[in-house]
């Protein structure tokens, strides 16, 4: 079993490097393989779940070889997948599943498509009610729209889709699926979520209808089927999911500066920014010039005191995959927290309210769960704990946050998990620790 042992430390003084986006990473593997010639991905996150994209591509016909650390030169099939010869693992990858569900559907193949113990639990019923509508057949042999999933493609109807959550899954599994069928697939957003694939599609040569958001940011987007993907070289740029992890360690620990190069900045991504700042934290975010479907720039964090806030409504598809180490942020803040609207965060890895409230409350914080959310009663003195993260890369990392501003150690235990996103976090939190 691995685990991390985390005790408090001085201020973090700091240049980190930060991994490739996760959901960048995926994309590029996808729209590379379904395009016509030959890509150059650089930056690619060679953790668990983005590799499991990458083997789950290559059973599907592509022909992806690795060539440098990041890099990978993709052979792309011009749309035209095979079936593949076995299962294809999605491992613990939400993202390769759902968005994979999208792509398998308008092919004339079947697959199988299996996940870990914790994929297996998680609902697969939002892409196949659409996908399903547009004419593909779906089985979830777990039941209740849960994997492993067997899908017989083939060609579908358009849809127009009004999405029942702000799921940047769900939006891609349609808008993938819409790319071979014959005239307008749309889907409406109720809240603005991650936008990488309507700007990735884009740059690898498809014409998407955007729409104007209204004033809650519900925002139709359409595309005209069939359209083709042309190959093109990518830079992932590093995940801004994986910076926030010490953007909460450095805003809440008086006396540091972490800078942090190359980050991802795209505007449905960076709420965290706009929370901490709200908290007090001092944040300055730099945008290269380079021209790029998705924006990123330095990170500049230093440390001070924090307050609490409120994180609700249409922020929260923004934040939802750093809302545990924002938890974190509202135990080390005075005053209160309150996270809301956040529903979303009981089906994810694990129920990521329960285990963060569970986590943070063997710590000695003050957190009360609710159903969509917590309340979190900031400013009580943290102690080291022993934590259980439930297969959770996320949560592990947050409780390794928590342990650094605890008196005594916290142990955190099975934090092989953290290999699915940042492979290289507990690395660099030994620096930070010894620094
Ligand atoms: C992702 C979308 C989000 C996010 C996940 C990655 C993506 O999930 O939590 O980590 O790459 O599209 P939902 O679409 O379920 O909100």
């Amino acid at each position: 079993m691995k685990s991390f042992t985390v005790r408090a430390c001085g201020p973090i003084k700091a240049t980190l490097v930060i991994p490739g986006d996760k959901s960048m990473s995926h994309r590029s593997a996808m729209f590379a393989s379904l395009a016509e010639g030959r890509s150059t991905i650089t930056g690619f996150l060679e953790a668990e779940d983005c590799l499991s994209t990458v083997n789950a591509m290559r059973s599907l016909g592509a022909r992806i070889e690795h060539t440098g650390k990041g890099t990978f030169v993709i052979e792309g099939t011009g749309g035209h997948l095979s079936q593949p010869s076995g299962d294809v693992d999605c491992g613990n990858s939400g993202t390769t599943m759902r968005l994979l569900s999208g792509i398998v559907a308008s092919q004339p193949i079947k697959a199988r498509m299996t996940g870990d113990a914790s994929l297996s639990k998680r609902p697969m019923g939002r892409v196949i009610k659409p996908l399903t509508e547009m004419g593909a057949r779906f089985t979830a042999e777990g039941g209740d729209g849960k994997p492993p999933l067997a899908v017989e493609g083939g060609s579908l109807k358009p849809l127009s889709y009004e999405m029942p959550v702000a799921s940047a899954q769900v939006k891609s599994a349609v808008l993938l699926a819409g790319l071979s069928a014959e005239g307008e697939t749309s889907v409406v957003e109720p809240a603005a979520c991650r936008d990488h694939t309507e700007r990735m599609l884009q740059e690898f040569g498809v014409t998407l209808e955007l729409g104007t958001p209204d004033a809650n940011g519900r925002r139709r987007i359409a595309l005209k089927g069939p359209q083709k993907l042309r190959a093109r070289d990518f830079a992932v740029p590093g995940d801004i999911s994986s910076a926030a992890f010490w953007l909460v360690a450095g805003s809440a620990k008086e006396g540091s500066e972490i800078t942090m190069h190359g980050v991802g900045l795209n505007p449905t991504r960076d709420g965290i920014i706009s929370v901490l700042r709200r908290m007090g934290a001092d944040i300055t975010a730099t945008p290269s010039d380079q021209n790029t479907a998705e924006p990123s720039g330095t990170i500049v964090v230093k440390g001070g005191k924090l307050t609490g806030t409120v994180i609700a409504g249409a922020e929260i598809p923004n934040v939802i995959d750093e809302l545990p180490v924002l938890a974190v942020a509202g135990a080390l803040a005075s005053g209160t927290t309150i996270i809301r609207d956040a529903k979303e965060l009981r089906v994810k890895e694990t129920d990521r309210i329960a285990a963060v409230a569970g986590n943070l409350r063997a710590m000695g914080a003050k957190v009360t769960e609710t159903e969509d959310g917590m309340v979190i009663d900031g400013g009580y003195p943290l102690h080291g704990a022993t934590l259980q993260c439930f297969h959770d890369h996320r949560i592990a990392m947050s409780g390794a946050i928590a342990g650094l501003f605890a008196e005594g150690e916290t142990v955190i235990e099975h934090v092989e998990c953290v290999d699915t996103s940042y492979p290289t976090f507990g690395t660099t939190l030994d620096s930070v620790l010894c620094s």
